[in-house]
């Protein structure tokens, strides 16, 4: 199969669909990787590595969507790409069709086989192409967090892991899941004091097995979270209900009990977050202050560690990618069911039937 990796060309986006080992394992599986200049460069991968590892450069976006018969990329085409999707063109990529209808009806009209990373599941229910940028997001969290403690960045200044003689700050972490778990796993590495809730408790006992005993939990209810915001000093935002919007856990009123200083990352900014005061920032102006409550809420965290992102997002996507290329995509789906759950528009047809669902479109579904 011949496939396209093009750059990235929304906005601060700096990721690219495929490093230059995944080039090496599609070459040696006897495909051709087209690779537009450049597309690397911001996840520090260059024409040059990906050249050695056996692929074409490609000088325009467009060329790359011309000569491929799959496209991998990592964010979904924004108006400019619309165009250059071929009809019967597999694109692979996150497309998050339910948050936007022109996309969706571009798609439709342009008949490629979309197959978005955020709805490929595995048989436990989990979202294996989601899991690597949860992961990313709530080890970061715990690194912003701390910075932001710090008195220049507005926090309370204090240093999250204490000193002999000064005791380690307090995490609270709101999510026992991927990024409430990773977040927990970092702020007890740096030595601060950890309270983890959730309302799961197949999740919290798992949690009280495997991390060390500085790392608490807590059963998740409005009465506990006024009493442990008081006293914590970080709180991490990791809800999530599946396809709906976080539940505000703090609330308005809460932020007067908590320590002037105290910093909030809520993760779950891209579901609407779980504080009340949550609205969505970005990496150029990450932070905003009510009531003496430091507010960290950056929708795309991943994106500020393109490198690291890349690497984790494309591990988990090249079998699959592998998968589509060497069996045609009919074959893949077929044999592979998480990647079947993965196809959401083909050949103009919805096959999703959440997309039909948020439009309120009433057309047949085919899986
Ligand atoms: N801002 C970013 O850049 C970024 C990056 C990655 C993920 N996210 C978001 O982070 C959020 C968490 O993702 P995840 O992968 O960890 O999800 P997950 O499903 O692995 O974990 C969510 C956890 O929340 C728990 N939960 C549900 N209701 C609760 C409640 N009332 N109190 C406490 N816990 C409750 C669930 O039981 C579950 O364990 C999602 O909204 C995701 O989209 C944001």
């Amino acid at each position: 199969m011949i496939v396209g990796v093009p750059k990235e060309i929304k906005n601060n986006e700096s990721r690219v669909g495929m490093t230059p080992a995944g080039v090496f394992e599609l070459v040696k599986n006897n495909h051709t990787v087209y690779v537009q200049s450049g597309a690397g460069d911001g996840s520090g991968f260059f024409n040059k590595d990906y050249q050695q590892a056996g692929a074409t450069i490609l000088d325009t976006i467009g060329q790359v969507y011309a000569m491929s018969e799959m496209i991998v990329k990592v964010k979904e085409p924004i108006a400019e790409e619309y165009d250059l999707v071929q009809e019967g063109q597999i694109i692979f990529t996150y497309f998050h069709f339910a948050s936007s209808e022109p996309l969706t009806k571009a798609m439709i009209k342009q008949k490629g086989i979309c197959i978005a990373y955020e709805t490929v599941e595995d048989e436990e229910g989990t979202l294996p192409l989601l899991t690597p940028m949860s992961e990313v997001a709530g080890r970061m969290a715990i690194q912003q967090g701390a910075k932001y403690l710090e008195k220049p960045a507005k926090g309370r200044g204090l240093l999250l892991g204490g000193v002999p003689g000064v005791a380690p700050g307090k995490v609270l972490v709101l999510g026992a899941g991927v990024v409430g778990i990773q977040a927990a796993k970092m702020a007890a590495g740096l030595g601060a004091h950890v309270t983890i809730m959730d309302v799961n408790m197949k999740r919290l006992r798992y949690v009280n097995d495997v991390m060390p005993p500085h790392v608490v939990t807590d059963f998740s209810n409005e009465y506990s979270i006024r009493k442990h915001i008081k006293t914590h000093d970080l709180i991490v935002g990791g809800v999530l209900l599946k396809g709906a919007k976080a539940p505000n856990l703090i609330t308005r009123d809460m932020l007067k009990e908590m320590r002037p200083g105290t910093v909030i990352v809520d993760v779950a900014v891209d579901q609407g977050g779980c504080v009340e005061t949550t609205k969505a920032t970005t990496h150029e102006d990450p932070i905003y202050i009510i009531d003496d409550v430091v507010h960290y809420c950056v929708a795309n965290m991943p994106g500020a560690v393109p490198y690291t992102s890349t690497v984790a997002l494309t591990n988990v996507t090249l079998p699959y990618v592998l998968k589509l290329a060497n069996l045609g995509w009919q074959s893949a789906c077929e044999k592979d069911k998480s990647l079947q759950k993965g196809l959401n528009i083909i050949e103009g047809k919805v096959v999703y039937k959440e997309i039909n669902e948020a439009f309120n479109w009433d057309t047949p579904v085919l899986v």
